[in-house]
């Protein structure tokens, strides 16, 4: 299925991931995917959005309505304002920090421990709090048993990045076969207590149900 120019692939009951284009940060080129999860009431759930083209409404339609656009993270907001202005009636949530960031967006909610009503019967969230530098929320499809996390794990290939930046990937611990957290992120959390109880909460999840 065509989506959005890109290939939606399917990644299990009710959830597709696009990939984007690749995009520069810090120099470092990143890849960029979305993932899509259709909702119990059938409309989409669309996480992290990447670049929008003309195959978008074809494959949108296919799927179900666009109803919730999601950026987990102060960093996952390049294609938001393409997506709000091409889906008006969507809802658009983000991060604490950036509805600070990105002013110019105007943002349903922001996001919390607790699932919004409209998706809570199909994805659990939490949020990682205690890095200076990054705060995500980790969301959690129960009917594909899926965790989502955008940058507080990361796994590229190792033939990625050239030269330089390849020695500072592994040294990062960014490069398969051991995807991890940043070595510079997992270094800003400077509030660790936070953090651990945020990561408990994680944990009692997944063994809860998870
Ligand atoms: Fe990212």
């Amino acid at each position: 299925m065509s989506f959005n120019g890109q290939n939606l692939q399917p990644f299990g009951p009710e959830i597709w991931i696009a990939d984007g284009p690749v995009t520069s940060f810090y120099g470092f080129p990143h890849s960029t995917r979305m993932t899509v999860i259709r909702l119990s009431d059938g409309s989409l759930f669309i996480w992290s959005p990447v670049t929008l083209s003309t195959g978008l409404s074809a494959a949108g339609d296919a799927l179900g309505p666009v109803r919730h656009l999601v950026s987990p993270n102060a960093l996952h907001h390049l294609f938001l304002a393409e997506w709000t202005s091409a889906y008006p009636k969507a809802r658009l949530y983000g991060s604490p920090r950036l509805r600070r960031k990105r002013r110019d967006l105007s943002f349903n909610a922001e996001l919390g421990d607790a699932p919004e009503p409209a998706w809570a019967g199909d994805i659990d969230q939490v949020v990682l709090h205690g890095s200076f530098a990054l705060t995500e929320i980790v969301f959690f499809h129960h009917h594909s048993r899926t965790v989502l996390f955008a940058d507080l794990i990361q796994n590229f290939p190792r033939d990625w990045f050239e030269g330089w930046r390849g020695v500072a990937a592994r040294l990062g611990g960014i490069v398969a076969p051991h995807p991890s957290a940043p070595r510079d992120w997992r270094s800003s959390f400077l509030n660790r207590r936070a953090a651990r109880r945020h990561s408990r909460a994680c944990s009692r999840g997944r063994s809860s149900g998870w």
